[in-house]
């Protein structure tokens, strides 16, 4: 359990490597954190969000509004209560967004007001992760002081080989435990 007493904020957004937040939501979860999906509309047509908040024990958020009686989600409060933002997957377009403020969504509102240190982990296929402005992109999440998980080179759901799959969910929940671990010492 060594993530007993972490409060984390899944972020999960349209790439088909979102089937794979499942099982890295879970490992989260089995080293105790407490975990607070937000995804995208894009996200939703990958993985459902009844899945998410089954495994999270926690409604899923995605809309800025809830359904026209008045409630909201406050990105503010999550903000507070986050120990850690880990975005994965993370699409070209959320890292658009996120380097150049474009707050259009949840998740992104929410990216913005992180006071906790935050991990990314790409996922797309080769040529959209060799663009220059995907570069451009990551180049300036990193300016920002954020934690890229690079993606790793193999086969892609596309059927392409090259780089642009997402670290291997039991991976990113190592990075993340040994982030904290670090942070300790
Ligand atoms: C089948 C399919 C798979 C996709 N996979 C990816 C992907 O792995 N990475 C990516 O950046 N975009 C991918 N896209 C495109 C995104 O879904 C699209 O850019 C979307 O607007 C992203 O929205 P979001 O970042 O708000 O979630 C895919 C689209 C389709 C139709």
């Amino acid at each position: 359990m060594n993530l007993k007493g972490k409060n984390i904020i899944l972020g999960i957004t349209g790439s088909i490597a979102a089937y794979k937040a499942a099982t890295l939501l879970r490992g989260l979860i089995k080293e105790g954190a407490e975990v607070q999906v937000v995804i995208t509309p894009a996200g939703k047509e990958f993985i459902t969000a009844v899945t998410l908040s089954a495994l999270s024990n926690k409604p899923v958020i995605s809309e800025f509004f809830g359904a026209k009686d008045g409630t909201w989600n406050s990105h503010v409060d999550l903000g507070i209560w986050a120990d850690l933002m880990l975005i994965a997957p993370a699409s070209a377009s959320t890292m658009g967004k996120m380097a150049n403020g474009i707050a259009d969504n949840m998740l992104i509102t929410t990216y913005l007001s992180m006071k906790c240190p935050v991990m990314v982990a790409p996922a797309m296929d080769l040529d959209m992760y060799i663009h220059p402005s995907t570069t451009k992109n990551i180049g300036t999440l990193q300016s920002y002081g954020n934690i890229i998980l690079e993606p790793v080179s193999g086969e892609l759901a596309s059927g392409l080989v090259g780089k642009g799959r997402m670290k291997e969910p039991e991976a990113i929940v190592e990075e993340v435990v040994n982030y904290f671990d670090q942070k300790k010492n």
